[in-house]
């Protein structure tokens, strides 16, 4: 098991944009599931849903017709994520929840927001009436991105 200290794993995410084939094993899979669950939401209302995406004809064919983005064929997971009409907000807490669980286990995200909602919506039978804000390839990084460069803390916080 890898323990890091929180402070350095929020330093050691970053967006991978390269996968190794492997697996994911169940157990750290579920703890992704539980860090979901354990995400704050408006009135605890929890109004999202997450769909673990492992069958290797359906992530591609995600790929294909609604992401165009070819580093998400060799991630062993995408999740996709689906919420109540205008609770991206809530849903964004609980991916990053997931996100900085997943760097605690050793594996690699990155948060895609450019794909096309109706493709995914189709391939996954995903009721009209929830929105789909974001997915997110999970698996073992296959490269060592540089941390990218940050605005100061000065310019973005204001103490008073
Ligand atoms: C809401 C959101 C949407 C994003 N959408 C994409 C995307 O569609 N494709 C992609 O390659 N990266 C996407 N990214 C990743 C960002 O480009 C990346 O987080 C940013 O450049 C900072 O790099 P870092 O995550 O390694 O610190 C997205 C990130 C966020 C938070």
């Amino acid at each position: 098991m890898i323990v890091m200290d929180f402070m350095e794993v929020i330093c050691k995410r970053r967006a991978i944009r390269k996968y190794k084939r492997d697996p994911i094993p169940e157990e750290k899979l579920e703890k992704l599931y539980k860090a979901l669950s354990l995400a704050p939401s408006g009135n605890n209302r929890q109004p999202y849903k997450f769909m673990f995406v492992k069958d290797e004809q359906t992530r591609h064919e995600i790929v294909r017709r609604a992401c165009h983005q070819d580093f998400l064929y060799d991630a062993p997971v995408i999740m996709v994520a689906c919420c109540e009409a205008g609770r991206a907000f809530d849903t964004a807490i609980a991916v990053d929840h997931m996100v900085l669980a997943a760097t605690n286990e050793g594996l690699g995200t990155c948060w895609v927001g450019w794909f096309e909602r109706d493709a995914v919506r189709e391939i996954l039978e995903i009721d009209s009436d929830l929105e789909i804000p974001i997915l997110v390839p999970i698996g073992y990084a296959d490269e060592n991105p540089e941390k990218k460069p940050r605005k100061s803390i000065r310019e973005l916080v204001k103490v008073i």
